[in-house]
């Protein structure tokens, strides 16, 4: 008794979790198991898909999947991943793309030899509302969404995931994600702090956030310099780039719909020199790598120009297999009030002037709380640079008074560099991930996995071969 006394209320809300769990786990989850997908070749691990119910009266609902660890999945981490836009899919970018267990090719599926359930239990969650099979019933849910209902409908999931699946509950969490998602994961994991206060309900053990959209003004400027530096402006229109109308004026002017006559004038003179063919999300590919790769409106609308109709893009296997009728049936998914599953949302209206918001401060008050930070930039980005990325942590440490404990130096994966890294204060790190694009386990899967392995770990990022 004494003992049971002692257990605070998280602690025996838990337990009590827990032991319902022996008894309806089984249940609750087996209805979403996946028995398999189409064209899926034979696997050893489990996955399962379906939605969670976040409001009952307005019939909001969020499609996950889950791929659990390819071996021992109870013993290992249980990790969250976003993607950004707003209102692009993390099922078809993050798992079908990135670091999910499969790739679509044709009518099959075929491995991806760097997926991330190699280290861990991998949760992708279609967010918000109108984002891929995610639905409400009423298309008003689409309207004046924002980063605040956003995280709150995030957390909302969590939990009532946590009751189909109990055995994941006091498991190590790790949320990740990239670009938006620099928004969506910091937001996330402070709203699970302020919750934990109350219910020490969720293991929070850190967070990743790849070419992460943090602090706009230092964010957006630093690409006139990557345009310039990779050679894709001419000298005199970096200077206008810079001085006349820099991006953050003209995103800001542009998402209130009132882009003056000087960011016109500069803007189409960088688009003309950048020209249309190449990839801002990878400024050394050739176009087209599929349409996933176009994970936002708002991170980087393209403004109307004469003749920037032409499609140089392939069809996307992605979208193609996700809109086959015998997938949906596997997966669990329905298409509510659109006919069409799609990379990103054309139902939803994000409210665009919160890519203004900065979230570098809630990042701070993470690292503050003891919760470990990796910040990492594909180096082939001109749309979230690494410059901007490597200045807002270094500016971060110094505010937060963290001392270097990884100098900046190169990490390897395999017998080549990987990247540089710096570390502060051993919970906040940065990491370059070289050749890879925005979508960094998309265009360097293996350099990825090893990140994504000493993260976990809570290593350093490995230091020779
Ligand atoms: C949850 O996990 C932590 C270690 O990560 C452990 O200290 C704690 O006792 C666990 N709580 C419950 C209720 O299992
Ligand atoms: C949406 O759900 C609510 C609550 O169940 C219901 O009252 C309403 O009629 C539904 N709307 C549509 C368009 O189905
Ligand atoms: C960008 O432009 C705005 C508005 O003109 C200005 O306030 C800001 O200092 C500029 N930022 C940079 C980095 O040049």
């Amino acid at each position: 008794m004494p003992r049971l006394q002692c257990l605070t209320m998280a602690t025996s809300l838990i337990l009590l979790l827990q032991a319902l769990s022996l008894v309806s786990s089984t249940i609750l989850s087996r209805a979403d198991r996946i028995t398999r997908l189409p064209g899926q070749p034979r696997v050893g691990f489990q996955q399962y898909s379906g939605y969670v119910t976040i409001d009952e009266k307005k019939q909001r609902a969020l499609f996950y999947y889950l791929a659990e660890a390819e071996t021992k999945p109870i013993s290992k981490p249980l990790v969250l991943w976003l993607n950004g836009g707003p209102g692009c899919s993390s099922l078809g970018v993050g798992a079908f793309s990135e670091n999910g267990p499969f790739r679509p090719k044709g009518s099959i599926l075929v491995r991806n030899q760097h997926s991330w359930n190699q280290e861990a239990n991998m949760l992708y969650l279609e967010t918000p509302v109108g984002v891929g099979f995610s639905y409400a019933n009423e298309s008003s849910s689409y309207e004046g969404v924002n980063d605040k209902i956003t995280a709150k409908d995030n957390l909302v999931f969590l939990q009532k995931w946590f009751l189909k699946f109990p055995q994941y509950l006091n498991r190590s969490l790790f949320i990740t994600g990239e670009s938006y998602a620099g928004h969506y994961v910091p937001q996330l994991a402070q709203l699970m702090i302020q919750y934990n206060k109350k219910h020490n309900l969720f293991n929070l053990k850190g967070i990743a956030i790849g070419n992460p959209v943090m602090e706009f003004a230092t964010d957006f400027n630093s690409r006139a310099e990557y345009f310039w530096s990779h050679g894709l402006i001419s000298d005199p229109t970096y200077k206008l780039f810079t001085s006349s109308c820099n991006y953050s004026r003209f995103l800001s002017e542009y998402h209130r719909g009132s882009v003056s006559s000087m960011c016109t004038k500069v803007l189409s003179q960088v688009g003309i020199e950048t020209s249309r063919f190449i990839d801002k999300y990878d400024v050394t590919l050739d176009v087209c790598i599929p349409s996933v790769l176009s994970q936002s409106k708002v991170v980087s609308p393209q403004p109307q120009q004469v003749g920037e109709t032409v499609d140089v893009c392939l069809e996307d296997e992605t979208v193609n297999y996700l809109n086959r009728r015998d997938v949906q049936k596997a997966l669990h998914a329905r298409l509510v009030g659109t006919r069409k599953w799609t990379v990103c949302s054309d139902v939803l209206d994000y409210e665009v002037l919160d890519v203004e918001v900065p979230t570098i401060n809630i990042v701070g008050s993470l690292v503050k709380a003891g919760v470990p930070v990796l910040v990492y930039s594909g180096d082939q980005d001109s749309v979230i640079p690494l410059t901007g990325s490597r200045t807002l942590v270094k500016r971060l440490a110094e505010e937060l008074g963290l001392r270097t404990t990884v100098p900046y130096r190169v990490w390897f994966a395999g017998q080549q560099v990987g990247g540089w890294t710096q570390v502060y204060g051993n919970t906040l790190a940065f990491a370059t991930v070289r050749g890879a694009a925005h979508e960094v386990p998309f265009s360097q899967p293996a350099r990825a996995l090893v990140l994504f392995k000493a993260f976990l770990g809570g290593r350093p990022l490995p230091e020779e071969f």
